[in-house]
């Protein structure tokens, strides 16, 4: 039976980025794969490797919650709960610290980019920031881990972790990680520019789509989204997999993005879409995008405005989520201190 694990940071504007390279997939693997455990997890551990205020980390950490659930997670079919609520995962971190070694975290490119040329000011928590992801992972023993693109360095260093682990106490005990990476928009650009990823943190708002945006705000976000002086253009951009080719997207990156964003959002292949736009101008695909996200994301946003004003539901299901997780990390964590040789 397959484990299936994930999470998302409450640190606030939730963005198309993260609904179509996560979000959206957790909700199909809850739904398509019924044998298996699904948990999903509001990381606000994760969250704290920045500074983030008390009072909007308590909201951001809700409003991640109700965007679960307003995408279809079903806490009755998903187990839905906040990272700090189980303790193993930070105490699984020191274990996963002792066998991590530097020269891996030291690889680490997320690392770098948010570090920047401020290494030596930058939390410690922010560079094992990995390891207490491989924590997460492994406290269930999970085995799939859907992911946008940007976190595939990560899992592959949950894996050497739970390699090393396995071979230095000579045991079979952590499962192989494998991230789950699908979906027609695995890595959403910038709107502002589309060498660089959309982001939460990106101080232009209009670099990015977030799930609370009013419709208004939605179509004026699309109307000024970089493009470029040329026309949409045809099938022959794809590579033989059927997808844009890394060419185009490299002189068209833009282009890329806007037309990848439309045919995940509509869930129209992306060979359909540009035989629907091919010579068209940029206008054209712009008003159908955001008629597309207009929708698909506003409801969205629409139902997370609404569940904030059900705190207590919300909270409930973020303990009775913890309570389930703890079941099963408490077991798993018992066989570690074993494996190890605590008493
Ligand atoms: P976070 O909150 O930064 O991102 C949450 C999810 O959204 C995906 N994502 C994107 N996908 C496509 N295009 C984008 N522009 C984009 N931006 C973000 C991320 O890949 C992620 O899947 N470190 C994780 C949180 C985490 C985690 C874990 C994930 C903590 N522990 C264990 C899996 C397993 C993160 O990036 O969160």
């Amino acid at each position: 039976m397959d484990k299936i694990f994930s999470g998302v940071q409450p640190t606030g504007n939730l963005h198309i980025g993260n609904y179509l390279g996560a979000i959206k997939n957790f909700v199909e693997l809850q739904n398509n794969t019924k044998q298996s455990t699904c948990y999903y997890c509001v990381v606000d551990l994760h969250a704290i490797t920045v500074w983030q205020d008390p009072t909007k980390l308590k909201k951001d950490t809700l409003e991640t919650v109700a965007c679960f659930i307003a995408a279809g997670i079903d806490p009755k079919k998903s187990i839905i709960f906040n990272q700090s609520k189980v303790s193993i995962h930070s105490e699984l971190a020191w274990i996963f610290n002792c066998v991590c070694r530097m020269g891996w975290l030291n690889r680490m490119t997320q690392f770098k980019e948010k570090a920047g040329k401020n290494r030596e000011n930058v939390s410690v928590g922010l560079f094992t920031y990995p390891v207490l992801m491989a924590s997460d992972i492994l406290a269930y023993k999970s085995n799939k881990v859907p992911v946008g693109e940007d976190q595939k360095q990560h899992l592959e260093l949950a894996r050497d972790i739970a390699k090393k682990f396995n071979n230095d106490f000579e045991v079979d005990f952590f499962p192989e990680v494998e991230p789950l990476i699908f979906g027609g928009a695995t890595r959403v650009m910038s709107l502002r520019n589309g060498l660089n990823k959309m982001s939460k943190s990106d101080i232009s708002d209009y670099s990015r789509i977030n799930i609370m945006d009013s419709k208004d705000l939605i179509v004026n976000k699309i109307k000024k989204a970089k493009t470029d002086s040329s026309v949409i253009m045809g099938e022959e951009v794809l590579d033989e997999t059927g997808k844009l080719s890394k060419e185009i997207i490299n002189q068209r990156p833009e282009a890329c993005n806007l037309l990848q964003i439309f045919s995940a959002i509509s869930e129209v292949s992306i060979k359909e879409t540009l035989k629907n736009f091919e010579g068209k101008e940029f206008r054209l695909l712009k008003e159908a995008l955001a008629d597309a996200l207009i929708k698909k994301i506003f409801p969205i946003g629409n139902e997370v405005r609404k569940m904030l004003n059900e705190e207590n539901y919300l909270t409930e299901v973020l303990e009775e989520g913890a309570q389930k997780a703890k079941e099963q990390a408490e077991e798993n964590l018992k066989e570690i201190k074993n494996i190890i040789g605590f008493i």
